[in-house]
């Protein structure tokens, strides 16, 4: 069997047109260097899988100028939404890619699943998610599961976003752990570089592709660090080797001032 070849792209924040912002990076323009340099790397035929915020408020003409991208880009990818999405207009709108609860590829299988709750930022997973992950894991016969979703059920020493940590991460991990076919779970939502283990089970956060939080600040602050993405391959005996990338090329800079998002 082959290694599978992924790239995480998370919380774009697309707007409402081309040229919105997100404390002053425009959002269609660092995601679209972000697919600039994923080719660059010769990882252009990656799948993708894009973990929640890809817009910044639902709005219906984000996910459609995102399918577009995607098209043009000639993409195959995989999404799930985050707290800044809704999933029922991501489905109506994103028409060339519907929703994806497994996808089976070779030896690997990837489980993605929903732990947004409506109006408030922080992490949690309903009772029918947790049914959606019991499905998932039996209908899966592969032999290796990569769990992605937008909430980190870690924490990340950085007050503000430690109160969004998914908060009944307890159940969630014990029907993963007893598996045993969970290799790792990955992660949007906190807009940085995170590696770590979720008990056994190691853990990946990517960095965003438009801003970055400050590491380990306890009130929300910006880093300086310019967009980003992370690479994943998953090899046919269960082992990942991942990395991320930032682009070195990409100009607009955020505005370390923004008090908010
Ligand atoms: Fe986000």
């Amino acid at each position: 069997m082959e290694i599978v070849h992924l790239t995480q792209i998370t919380d774009l924040h697309l707007g409402v047109d081309a040229s919105a912002t997100l404390g002053g990076i425009p959002t269609q323009a660092s995601f679209e260097a972000v697919l600039g340099a994923v080719d660059q790397q010769g990882r252009g035929k990656d799948r993708l899988i894009l973990t929640g915020d890809l817009a910044s408020d639902c709005q219906p003409a984000a996910y459609q100028r995102l399918n577009r991208l995607l098209k043009v880009h000639n993409k195959q990818a995989v999404w799930l939404p985050g707290n800044h999405d809704k999933a029922e207009v991501m489905a109506e709108y994103l028409v060339d890619y519907p929703y994806q609860s497994v996808t089976e590829l070779g030896a690997w299988g990837l489980l993605t699943l929903d732990s947004s709750q409506s109006s408030k930022p922080g992490g949690h997973i309903s009772d029918k998610q947790l049914r959606h992950v019991e499905q998932g894991l039996e209908t899966l016969l592969t032999d290796f599961i990569l769990v992605a979703m937008h909430h980190s059920p870690v924490l990340l020493h950085s007050a503000w976003l430690d109160t969004q940590q998914i908060d009944n991460h307890h159940r969630l991990y014990e029907l993963l752990h007893a598996s045993g076919r969970v290799k790792a779970v990955i992660t949007g939502h906190v807009h940085q570089q995170f590696e770590g283990h979720w008990g056994d089970i190691p853990i990946y956060s990517a960095p965003s592709s438009c801003v970055q939080f400050k590491q380990q600040s306890d009130e929300f602050a910006l880093s300086d660090e310019p967009p980003g993405y992370r690479w994943l391959d998953l090899y046919p005996d269960g082992h990942i080797v991942t990395g991320v990338e930032f682009l070195s090329d990409f100009h607009p800079r955020p505005n370390l001032s923004c008090a908010g998002y």
